[in-house]
């Protein structure tokens, strides 16, 4: 560790440390010539899993210390974010209260029915009211709070800023102990990008522990030029929130052209990656951030584009409860399954 780096307050809510974990069958079938890998960062835990959890270690640590009762925060309907907040919440003893983006669903799914069971308190808005008006909603629950003499602390999207880096700041020691037990020397690591902040964390933690990785997002949504500026603005709020840390330079790098129809859409492709994957290695992605991400990366390598370094890490955030809402979307019949079929 850089001598001068000082980690805030962390509670433990992290299944730490998490395997970096060799995929034989995927390397064979999609390396073209890398050796690929998995840091299986969803698990980090069951209900609290993926890599919101890391961010949380940091967010309620700082509620804590701070006096908060109650922790606000918003994402989509399925967010994977809000329903960590919401078990970390209740684990910490803390109120919840969630602002969605979406109808409220008529049958609870997914996320949302998990966010119902931790006891949270839900309120749901249509993307023509959240999106003009997430900043003033999310003060006006907070004030609403402090007129019934209740401490709201607002988490930002997915727990983005630079409080919230800190949890792919403080994972990038981990990391350096996954690449010398691994043996590997070099390596580029991918990650889906969604609301910046494990993209800024992974990128600010690589250079303050100087280690052998070029950390890239894959966007699963809005574009590079949004990222660039969403990982420097999350890095500069950490600097001005930690003064004194050391300076090192920050290059985030965005691989773009993955987003196809839009957040939440998986293609067709991308839907058979999932399966592909699920089949070949026992490793499930999402619809939403890893299935998008893992199969950009995997077009990506067909491409040449990892071609000066021998490894490529998956950084695996999680999602699984993301999955269930697309049920009927998957098809079964892909060529690997039908192989698998033929095995047993
Ligand atoms: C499963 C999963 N992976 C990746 C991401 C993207 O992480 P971030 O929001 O830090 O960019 C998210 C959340 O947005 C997520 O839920």
């Amino acid at each position: 560790m850089p001598s001068a780096l000082v980690l805030p307050p962390r509670l433990a809510l992290a299944q730490r440390p998490t395997p970096l974990q060799f995929l034989p069958r995927a390397t064979q079938r999609w390396g073209n010539g890398r050796r690929l890998w998995v840091k299986r960062d969803d698990l980090t835990g069951s209900l609290l899993s993926g890599n919101k959890v890391r961010k949380l270690e940091f967010i309620i640590a700082h509620a804590l210390a701070e006096g908060y009762d109650t922790l606000i925060t918003c994402g989509g309907v399925q967010s994977n974010h809000c329903r960590a907040t919401a078990f970390a919440g209740a684990q910490a003893g803390l109120k919840v209260h969630l602002i969605l983006r979406g109808e409220r669903p008529a049958a609870g799914q997914g996320n949302y029915l998990l966010n119902q069971l931790a006891g949270a308190t839900i309120d749901c808005y249509p993307p023509s009211r959240y999106t003009p008006e997430l900043t003033s909603l999310l003060s006006s629950w907070q004030a609403h709070y402090a007129q019934r003499g209740r401490k709201a602390l607002v988490i930002p999207t997915g727990g983005s800023d630079g409080l919230g880096v800190w949890g792919y700041i403080a994972a990038c020691d981990e990391l350096r102990e996954d690449l010398s037990a691994a043996g590997i020397e070099a390596a580029h690591l991918v990650t889906a990008t969604g609301s910046g902040g494990t993209q800024a964390g992974l990128t600010l933690g690589t250079a303050l522990y100087d280690l052998p990785l070029t950390v890239w997002g894959v966007n699963v949504c809005d574009n590079e030029q949004y990222f660039l500026l969403k990982v420097a603005r999350d890095v500069a709020d950490w600097r001005a929130r930690f003064p004194g840390q050391p300076e090192v330079e920050v290059t985030p790098r965005v691989i773009d052209g993955y987003v196809g129809d839009g957040y939440g859409i998986a293609s067709r492709q991308v839907l058979q990656t999932i399966t592909d994957l699920a089949a070949l290695e026992g490793v499930l992605l999402d619809p939403v951030y890893t299935g998008k991400a893992f199969h950009g990366l995997l077009q990506e390598l067909a491409a040449g584009r990892f071609e000066e370094s021998s490894d490529v890490v998956f950084l695996h955030s999680g999602g699984v409860f993301g999955v269930f809402p697309y049920a009927e979307q998957f098809d079964f019949r892909t060529p690997l399954q039908a192989a698998n079929s033929e095995r047993s």
